[in-house]
């Protein structure tokens, strides 16, 4: 029947089908209701005049995208490697803890009273506010960050979803300044890029012994991002000179340092330097903390500890564009570090990851004598040079063959860059010692074969 056209009566159409006449009416009412017919007094059911959407629309096959974006904005950030063929079932992850490691029954009982909070205290119930859960804030400036050497109030910081999203607040706050930002490379590009696609132009700086090193071209910079602790990828930490030099820079440009402590918590041979935020008499440094590393990188929670003023204008930003972090993420931290149980966690998985870290390093020694690296003295990875004759896609191919997986270091260097063919990564926070033992036991065999 076409638009316009009567459906049969109600009492026909039961007699037809042979089903009650309340049915049918129910279903003419539900047509009614959703428009695609109208009913009138006296004049019975209609069909209503109703564009229609094709079904096979619907299928992104034939769904339109418009042309104007058909051209990729963004670089290819992401690892573009294509996936291993065969199966893989040792992963040498990057950044990323094993779910077996993690405090189940502190978690689901952290949880649970999380609930039973949300439930008591009604007034955090819907939002935690532009800043975040008043009480975690609190433990932050009380608990976490003293163990960083840094002293502040809850006007200092914000609480965010994690880093990445700390440093998306700050490069829309900053990026309508213009100027630049020097990074060290490799690096943790994505943090750097998030300003550079916003017009800031970028001052990459090489990466050594004692961390990034101030070219004469990061003098004009407005933003140093930094990693002093471990730098990504390499591990290597920022020589106090260098940290000096920084401030001092920074002072004398008028500039800031982004300084990312994302997994600091993690070490194994020495206490680790306090934050350059703690020796930060003028106010230059904005610290990123992360509950990423020490929990899970899904609990999607971090901090920035800042000028106040810079505080309030990110928090006001991160209100506008985010309606403040995760309630139940701030909530269930907020429990975890009451309790104690962060701490022990913490303290625990420290013990884990450097057995971890020295029962690889054993077996590096002995099968790959060629290879250069450091031992890392905190952080959760190897970053190891292979000698020139030996490239990184080749060593990652046979180990993935062997049900291995390495992850690329790609990701860490410009595109043009020659120098990722001869680097490796090795991750030990997501493998467990006897994993670690079978991935060298399989080329052990290898050998005798
Ligand atoms: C160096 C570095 N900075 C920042 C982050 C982002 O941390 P978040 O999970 O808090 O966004 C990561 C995550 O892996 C990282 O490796």
């Amino acid at each position: 029947v076409a638009a316009g056209g009567r459906l049969p009566s109600s009492r026909q159409l039961a007699r037809e089908l042979g089903i009650a006449r309340r049915t049918i009416v129910l279903a003419f009412e539900e047509l009614c209701a959703q428009g695609y017919c109208t009913s009138q007094t006296g004049q019975g059911t209609t069909i209503a005049e109703i564009s229609s959407v094709q079904e096979s629309a619907l299928s992104p096959n034939t769904q339109s995208f418009p042309q104007w974006l058909e051209l990729e904005s963004s670089p290819a950030l992401f690892d573009a490697t294509p996936q291993p063929t065969t199966p893989i079932d040792i992963d040498f992850a990057l950044g990323t803890t094993k779910l077996n490691d993690l405090p189940h029954k502190a978690l689901s009982r952290a949880l649970q009273n999380s609930l039973d909070h949300l439930k008591i205290d009604g007034t955090s119930f819907d939002l935690a506010g532009s800043h975040g859960h008043a009480k975690l804030i609190e433990l932050i400036c009380d608990r976490i960050l003293p163990m960083r050497g840094i002293q502040a109030d809850p006007s200092q910081v914000l609480i965010t979803n994690g880093s990445q999203n700390a440093v998306s607040l700050i490069s829309q706050l900053l990026a309508p300044y213009g100027g630049s930002i020097s990074y060290g490379v490799p690096g943790y590009l994505s943090i750097p890029w998030q300003f550079t696609s916003q017009g800031i132009t970028g001052i990459p700086c090489p990466v050594d012994r004692d961390g990034m090193q101030l070219i004469p071209e990061v003098n004009s910079a407005r933003l140093h991002y930094v990693m002093p602790e471990h730098h990504f990828p390499t591990g290597v930490t920022l020589s106090p000179t260098r940290r000096a030099a920084l401030l001092r820079l920074a002072e004398q440009q008028d500039a800031l340092i982004l300084e990312d402590d994302y997994d600091s918590e993690f070490y194994y041979d020495r206490h680790p330097l306090p934050a350059l935020k703690s020796q930060d008499r003028g106010g230059r440094v904005i610290y990123l903390g992360t509950f990423s590393k020490i929990l899970f990188n899904g609990v999607r929670l971090g901090y920035i500890v800042a000028h106040p003023e810079l505080i309030r204008r990110l928090s006001n930003l991160h209100w506008l564009i985010n309606r403040g972090s995760n309630l139940l993420s701030q909530l269930l931290v907020t429990e975890l570090i009451e309790s104690g149980n962060l701490e022990r966690h913490l303290r625990r998985m420290r013990g884990v990851y450097r057995n971890r870290r020295d029962l690889m390093a054993q077996y590096l020694l002995r099968r790959f004598p060629q290879w250069q690296w450091q031992i890392p003295q905190g952080g959760m990875q190897f970053w190891i040079e292979l000698p020139p004759d030996e490239l990184a896609e080749r060593v990652r191919e046979c180990w993935s063959q062997r049900g291995i997986r390495l992850h690329s270091v790609n990701l860490h260097y410009p595109q043009s860059s020659l120098k990722s063919q001869h680097h490796l990564m090795i991750g030990f926070g997501a493998v467990s010692e006897a994993q670690i033992h079978q991935a060298f036991q399989r080329f052990d065999k290898l050998l005798q074969d």
